[in-house]
């Protein structure tokens, strides 16, 4: 009779104690799914990438994307047109990263106006202004292989994204503005804490070992983007750098303030970097954002406060 109860009781146990570990493991598996997925626009990886023929010129896009140096920079293997950067330097994990400069709402948004160029521009312009400023390089021909494939990548990327729709997470955060002026000095001292151990106290970068690229992409000097790119404008710097640096950190576990972020933006975009000539852009001046930093302006601010700010409680906006 004991060994009966005994033997009841352990089954009974045993039966509790499994349901038990199976409710807490599903609500914890519940609760990373939540924050990774339901909150932000991610992209699929390489590896979603269709297998068979349609995937080839989608894959080929994926490659010039994350490798750009191989085919495009100084010693690339199609032309030597760009400066050793990669796209994927800026767009990162190839444009799927939620906060990381994606491409979530490209292929939902283009053709669109830009007040930059003041005109309907397609996917194929934008990347070619990405090529002349941020690469400090040479436009791609839009009938080229090259072109049409990054174009089928990123399209392929956002083919879930409805038209005319920005998903939350896509491109970069747009930081709240500071009440004071972003300040160089301030960001000299956190970048030379946070960002010199990678990207160098000169702002040069580390070259990769195979002499193509860089393990660690160059901030400023003759390898950087241009004073036309879009990281140039502190906005995007900051908002940049707040969900992604040091390397790599994410939007859940951001390791730096805002206000930090906005004084490393400040020292960054005021060292030293190829020029780019700007005088058709802008069209339109009364649509410059306010952190557009080269005049002239529509307003009377000053160059330096449309460059570091305060840009708070100012008419103007920060839409591209
Ligand atoms: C130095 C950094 C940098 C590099 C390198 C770079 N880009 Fe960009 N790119 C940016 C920034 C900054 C923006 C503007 C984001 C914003 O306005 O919020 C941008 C915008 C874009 C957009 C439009 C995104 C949108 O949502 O409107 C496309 C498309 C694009 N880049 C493609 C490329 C391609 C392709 C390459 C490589 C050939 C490249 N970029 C290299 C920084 C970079
Ligand atoms: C542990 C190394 C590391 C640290 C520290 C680091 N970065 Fe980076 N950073 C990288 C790498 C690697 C990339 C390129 C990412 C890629 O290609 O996937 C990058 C890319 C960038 C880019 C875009 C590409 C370019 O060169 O313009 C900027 C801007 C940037 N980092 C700024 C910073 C700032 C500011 C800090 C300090 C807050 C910082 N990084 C700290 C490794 C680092």
């Amino acid at each position: 009779m004991k060994f009966w109860k005994l033997l009841s009781f352990i089954l009974i146990a045993t039966i509790c104690l499994f349901f038990l570990c199976r409710k807490s493991n599903s609500e914890h598996i519940s609760e990373i799914v939540t924050i990774d997925t339901a909150n932000c626009w991610t992209g699929a990886g390489p590896y979603q990438i269709p297998t068979d023929s349609s995937g080839n010129i989608i894959r080929y896009g994926y490659l010039l994307i994350s490798n750009t140096a191989q085919y495009l920079g100084p010693k690339g293997s199609i032309s030597h047109s760009t400066n050793g950067m990669n796209c994927q330097n800026c767009h990162l994990d190839a444009g799927t990263k939620p906060w990381g400069n994606n491409y979530g709402a490209v292929a939902s948004q283009y053709p669109k106006i830009r007040a930059r160029s003041g005109k309907l521009e397609s996917i194929e312009m934008r990347v070619n202004d990405c090529l002349q400023r941020s690469l400090n390089g040479l436009t791609l021909d839009c009938n080229s292989k090259e072109m049409r494939s990054i174009v089928a990548y990123i399209k392929w990327l956002g083919k879930e994204v409805p038209r005319g729709e920005k998903p939350k997470g896509a491109g970069i955060q747009d930081l709240p503005f500071l009440s004071r002026a972003a300040d160089p000095f301030k960001g000299q001292q956190y970048y030379t804490i946070n960002c010199a151990k990678c990207h160098g106290i000169k702002g040069d970068g580390m070259p990769a070992l195979n002499g193509i690229g860089f393990t660690y992409p160059p901030l400023w000097g003759r390898n950087s983007y241009n004073d036309g790119a879009g990281i140039y404008r502190l906005s995007r710097f900051a908002g940049f750098i707040k969900n992604n640096m040091p390397n790599p950190v994410n939007y859940h576990h951001p390791a730096i303030s805002n206000e930090v972020a906005w004084d490393i933006a400040a020292f960054v975009n005021s060292q030293p970097r190829p020029h780019k000539d700007q005088s058709m852009d802008w069209p339109d001046i009364n649509k410059k954002t306010i952190d557009c930093p080269m005049g002239p302006y529509a307003d009377s601010l000053s160059e330096k406060q449309h460059k570091f700010g305060p840009f708070i409680g100012s008419s103007n906006n920060i839409k591209k």
